[in-house]
């Protein structure tokens, strides 16, 4: 459709019709079902307002979501087609890894794939837009979703940012594209407490400077649609924050696409204490320019009303529609309502082999080896007993995975029994979660006692007659996500007995940690030989386990988020400001910044993570030591496998400001890159570092950079201490 047609489109509508455009369902007033995540004021909305409205959420399926455009668009006086929306956060139906396993591979371009994968399988199935990516920067582990995140890094998260809105996206025509919803905008990810929805503060200058570029970076690749936080930010609730989506979020940042509230948050501003009731929150919300509603009753109850009344100009709504109204056109929606939706492909498609292939190798390298003396990878010929929960459980999908055929993932012991080795032995060792503890669905019940007795006795025996153990323990998939805040940061005491008690009889240890959060696994790591963190691994996570295991593929993950050495030390991230008294991060002196109970320094520091080889960093050297605006420095390094064992290093480039106008981090990532290396191969890495990868929030808010020193560092971690100086003139 034309632009002039789209405007008469327009014109030509009903108040109550274009209301109606700004209005999302969830899926439960259309079908009987769906996730609910919260309280929804749509039971009050008239039949014709559910005619009318404008995209529902959380529907699967293709055969239903082509009958049900079918029969929305009969009732629609313009017969204007459904967006239909859903959460696709690492997969649609082939589920790939958790997002902050993602980050962990450091490879935009392996993001990207999943990402193109998840929107061809959703768009078959008649998806139109999907909610994500989801780019909060998280600092705090104790915050469920941690997991949904790339991690803790501005400059990664932009990446991922970036090859998350082209994999899904693309161009947009294309029938196996979906829009994307970056989210949640703004600051979600660093609620007081570390308890979800709860009030973020954050200066203005840490807020753009840490927080704001990857959704930028996601708004640059153009894409279409962002979804409000349910945070307070400066004490102002998001879906009601003039400043953040209008001067920040379009004028600044120049987004153009479709602003849709987060779940019911437009009437959650009146128990926020900043409207008295729905109306005066549908006011806020539309002034803030808020186009779509999810799910609550402000705009379906009051948005025509204060429009009548003169309090809010139509003007506002007909901005809002003509951007939905854009949305569906880009989709091809008006020409071909029922656009990809197409269960003969959709059935071809789902889980394609191909599709498999790629998760498995997603899984194998987002998994992050922690400790290894030695005793990775397994031998092939060894007994081994694989024991704990996560051995056979199926649900190695994080809480954001819905798949329709949850019994097509390869759980551990299928990985295993796919390797065709005889010599394994399998083992429960005892229940997941522990009685009584609480979940997101009430208190786990453990079904008997006696059972987890026989589980205990039975893997013991086991483990004393194998020559290794591979405990694979963690977190349930509902202990992170939304309203997955926790107060501790261990795993079930159930498991954490288990693995003492096998301690006792086999110190051979291999632990495998299935997690959605950073743990600080302190006690773990000293009572495992190896430690692999495998998170929530998605559909091949067993083969991908197996893989990594037996040494068929190399562990290379890095950690995109820090593990920290105890709870106390959360928030803790590598990129803090410098302090007055510094102190070095391994040692305790009073009167100098840190604790006096406990180190600074987390146990495992972002970036960092091992393979089955070594990797040697010559000293960085710099083409150039004077650097003007306009002028490229390289920086370079050999890196050098040492090892016998072919394997991947990711390098990476840290930059440290040592005095500027105002505080600045101890370092920041400014690049990294993937590099395989045979067993005794070197290769000469290089980085252009330039002007503008200088630049931050001087004391006057400008975004520029001050002459003066820099310091360049590059290694495997963020604690590396290879660096070469410049000074910007
Ligand atoms: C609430 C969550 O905060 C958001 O991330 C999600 O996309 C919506 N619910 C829809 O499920």
């Amino acid at each position: 459709m034309t632009q002039e047609k789209l405007k008469e489109l327009l014109q030509d509508m009903s108040l109550e019709e274009k209301v109606g455009q700004m209005i999302q369902l969830p899926a439960d007033v259309l079908t009987g079902n769906g996730l609910v995540t919260g309280p929804t004021g749509t039971t009050q909305l008239t039949e014709d307002q559910i005619g009318m409205a404008g995209s529902v959420l959380g529907i699967k399926g293709a055969e239903r979501l082509y009958e049900l455009q079918k029969r929305q668009m009969e009732k629609q006086p313009h017969r204007i087609p459904m967006l239909f929306m859903l959460d696709v956060i690492n997969g649609f139906e082939t589920i790939f890894p958790i997002p902050l396993a993602l980050g962990c591979t450091f490879s935009p371009e392996l993001v990207k794939e999943t990402c193109a994968i998840a929107a061809a399988e959703a768009a078959a199935c008649g998806l139109h837009v999907t909610f994500s990516p989801m780019l909060d920067l998280v600092r705090d582990a104790r915050w469920g979703r941690v997991m949904e995140s790339p991690g803790e890094d501005p400059y990664l998260n932009s990446r991922m940012a970036e090859a998350m809105v082209e994999g899904y996206q693309g161009d947009l025509r294309r029938k196996d594209k979906v829009a994307a919803c970056l989210k949640h905008f703004a600051g979600y990810g660093y609620p007081e407490g570390g308890r979800d929805y709860d009030n973020v503060e954050l200066s203005e200058r840490t807020f753009m400077e840490d927080y704001l570029p990857a959704y930028e970076a996601a708004v640059k690749k153009g894409c279409r649609l962002v979804m409000t936080s349910f945070n307070t930010l400066n004490r102002i609730p998001s879906s009601g924050n003039k400043w953040l989506l209008r001067k920040i979020l379009r004028d600044k940042m120049g987004f153009q696409g479709v602003v849709i509230s987060d779940y019911s948050a437009i009437e959650e501003m009146v128990f926020h204490g900043v409207a008295a009731d729905a109306r005066e929150a549908a006011k806020l919300g539309i002034e803030a320019g808020v186009d779509i509603d999810m799910v609550s009753n402000a705009y379906a109850g009051h948005l025509a009303e204060l429009v009548r009344s003169g309090e809010v100009s139509e003007q506002l709504v007909d901005e809002a529609v003509l951007r939905i109204l854009q949305l569906k056109n880009d989709l091809g929606l008006f020409e071909e309502p029922f656009r990809a939706v197409d269960s003969a492909l959709a059935e071809k498609l789902l889980l394609r082999e191909d599709f498999r292939q790629k998760a498995r190798e997603t899984a194998a390298a987002s998994f992050v080896l922690l400790k290894n003396e030695g005793i990775l990878p397994l031998k092939k010929t060894e007994t081994i007993a694989w024991i704990g929960p996560f051995v056979e459980n199926p649900e190695l999908y994080g809480a954001w995975s819905f798949p329709e055929k949850p019994e097509e993932t390869v759980t551990v012991r299928q990985g295993v029994e796919g390797k065709g080795l005889s010599h394994m032995t399998f083992a429960q060792g005892c229940y997941l979660m522990d009685p009584g503890c609480p979940t997101k669905y009430g208190r786990v019940i453990n079904p008997c006692d006696e059972q987890a007795d026989l589980w205990l006795r039975e893997a013991l025996e086991m483990a004393a007659a194998s020559s290794r153990v591979v405990l694979c323990l963690g977190e349930h998939r509902d202990m992170s996500g939304e309203a997955g805040s926790r107060v501790s940061l261990g795993i079930p005491e159930g498991q954490m007995e288990l693995l003492r008690k096998v301690r006792q009889v086999n110190p051979n240890i291999v632990t495998v940690l299935f997690c959605g959060r950073p743990l600080a696994v302190k006690e773990i790591a000293g009572l495992s030989r190896a430690l692999l963190v495998a998170w929530m691994p998605g559909t091949e996570g067993g083969n991908a386990v197996a893989d990594v295991l037996f040494g068929d593929r190399v562990p290379q993950g890095k950690l995109s988020m820090t593990f920290p050495r105890t709870l106390g030390q959360v928030p803790v991230y590598y990129n803090h400001l410098m302090t007055g008294r510094p102190n070095s991060p391994r040692e305790i002196h009073l009167f100098k910044n840190g604790y006096m109970d406990e180190v600074t320094a987390p146990l495992y520091p972002f970036g960092y993570g091992l393979s089955y080889t070594e990797f040697s960093y010559s000293e960085v050297s710099l083409d150039r030591r004077e650097m003007k605006a306009g002028e490229t420095i390289t920086a370079s390094v050999t890196v050098t496998n040492t090892g016998d064992t072919d394997g991947v290093e990711t390098v990476q480039l840290y930059i440290r400001d040592p005095a500027a106008s105002v505080a600045r981090p101890v370092r920041t990532l400014k690049g990294f890159r993937k590099v395989p290396l045979a067993a005794g191969e070197s290769r000469k890495v290089s980085f252009s570092i330039e002007e503008p990868m200088l630049t931050f929030y001087d004391i006057d808010m400008n975004n520029t950079s001050e002459p003066g020193k820099f310091q360049v560092l590059i290694g495997g971690s963020s604690d590396t201490e290879n660096g070469a100086e410049f000074v910007l003139v």
